[in-house]
């Protein structure tokens, strides 16, 4: 009693030249309780202690603390301190341990930004919604969405994206997969064929075949997807993404945004995946082919890349025609989207807390993709990157002698995980040369450098073994 307890020194290093030196902080401090080198009851040092460790003024550090204690992680210590409260460590234990399969540097794409998930803003929109929501709110959901979400969908995709609709024409449902899944399900009792892109999202396929709907592989080449194949093998959907084609990275050429109009009014369907398209850095989005054609055009985005794609909560903007049926598939499969989440999310959006998460992760992201390419020209000078300044990945072309099945096993012993891009080929792939699917959505500045070199180190592995 009386001897006052002595401080833990917290191993924390800022980069100035980096800049943002609070979200590195609190980067930082959640890494540290994630991980479970900080555990449930340690009381931090002061503020005044850290901010003279650190080097930077005691007002950083109090912020920092107060945006944890505000996402769970930290509690008030008995005395006036700050502790790491046992929730935090409840959600860190719960995690999966890594074992030496898990990989400590991961480029596959997929992934957002985990750590910049905005908590705050959804722990005051859950908040309201719990105070606000009747009773009535929890009785089964509406099958085609709680109308506040699809008041809020449809402002949001006509100011952002060009869509034309009113809420009417839109059915919430879980992602952009099981969107595609519903319209599957209609189509298969019509019979009916989807062409998808090759390249493309590669579970469209299976999800199709699954719901018992045919399948076709229409290519895409350097202007996105080749109408003239689609037109030669006319099927009665297809699945498309004009703004940003995944994986390859281009936009669809305006001569085939035409075309594909063209053909979706003689009565075929398009599917447009809209996946990542509010994250374009050089210039505004292509707006949604949808405006041209709403009548001949499915339109379908989620959050799984703008927030988190654990939400599961995307949507459907649907012809008048498709309204009735996919809204019964929907009834049928799961009687509907939770209408919690859905309310938390129309809060985000009409409160103008989504808008400015975007804002934000636009920033960061924009400079994740300059990190990784700065990264690649160092280290790997021969690698090519196509595509826009957009989404959250980007198609490398590595050196034509690396030998792919060799480069695989030389990063997973390197803990680094790589996709090559055949993997998302349902025809054989065109005889170029290796390319992989690069995702830095997830991967900050730092992590981009140790990647990439990790990168390289296992092209001249692959590159020796093949000579
Ligand atoms: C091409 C494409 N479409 C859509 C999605 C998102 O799918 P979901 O909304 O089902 O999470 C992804 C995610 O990786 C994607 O790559």
């Amino acid at each position: 009693l009386g001897t006052r307890a002595v401080e833990i020194e917290l191993p924390i290093v800022l980069d100035r030249v980096r800049g943002g030196l609070r979200r590195q902080l609190e980067e930082a401090l959640r890494t540290a309780i994630r991980n479970g080198s900080l555990r449930a009851g340690t009381t931090l040092p002061s503020t005044r202690t850290l901010a003279g460790d650190l080097g930077v003024s005691r007002r950083l550090v109090v912020d920092s603390y107060a945006q944890l204690a505000a996402e769970g992680y930290l509690a008030p210590a008995p005395r006036s301190g700050t502790r790491v409260s046992e929730l935090a460590t409840a959600v860190a234990q719960a995690a999966p341990t890594p074992t030496a399969d898990t990989p400590k540097y991961d480029l596959r794409p997929g992934t957002p930004d985990l750590a910049g998930f905005p908590r705050t803003a959804w722990r005051r929109a859950t908040a309201s919604v719990l105070r606000r929501a009747p009773d009535d709110a929890l009785r089964y959901p509406d099958p085609r969405g709680h109308p506040e979400l699809r008041r809020a969908v449809a402002e949001y995709v006509r100011r952002v994206r060009g869509v034309a609709c009113d809420d009417g024409r839109v059915v919430i449902c879980s992602g952009v997969r099981e969107a595609l899944s519903l319209l599957a399900d209609v189509l298969a009792d019509r019979r009916g064929t989807i062409g998808v892109e090759d390249p493309g999202l590669h579970e469209g396929g299976e999800i199709i075949t699954a719901a018992g709907a045919g399948v076709c592989a229409v290519p895409v080449d350097g202007d996105g997807l080749c109408t003239d194949r689609l037109l030669a093998a006319d099927p009665d959907a297809v699945l498309v993404t004009p703004a940003h084609q995944f994986p390859t990275g281009v936009p669809l050429a305006a001569v085939r945004r035409s075309e594909l109009v063209a053909w979706a009014r003689r009565g075929r369907l398009v599917i447009e995946d809209d996946y990542d398209a509010e994250y374009r850095y050089d210039r505004s989005p292509l707006q949604a082919v949808q405006g041209l054609a709403p009548d001949h055009v499915a339109y379908v985005g989620s959050v799984s890349k703008t927030l988190a794609p654990a939400l599961r909560l995307g949507w459907l903007v649907l012809p008048p025609g498709l309204v009735a049926p996919v809204t019964e598939a929907k009834r049928l499969r799961d009687g509907g989207t939770g209408t919690l989440a859905q309310l938390a999310l129309a809060h985000l959006i009409e409160s103008g807390d989504y808008d400015r998460h975007l804002r934000r992760a636009r920033l960061r992201y924009r400079a994740r993709r300059d990190a990784l390419l700065h990264a690649l020209g160092l280290h790997i000078p021969a690698a090519r990157v196509a595509g826009i300044s957009a989404g959250l990945h980007v198609l490398v072309t590595l050196p034509p002698q690396t030998d792919l099945p060799a480069l695989e096993s030389s990063a997973r012993r390197r803990r680094l995980a790589i996709t090559p891009v055949a993997r998302f080929y349902r025809l054989p792939p065109p005889a170029a040369a290796p390319q992989l699917v690069v995702g830095y959505g997830n991967v900050d500045a730092a992590a981009a450098e140790a990647a990439v070199r990790l990168l390289a180190e296992a092209i001249d592995d692959a590159r020796s073994a093949g000579a």
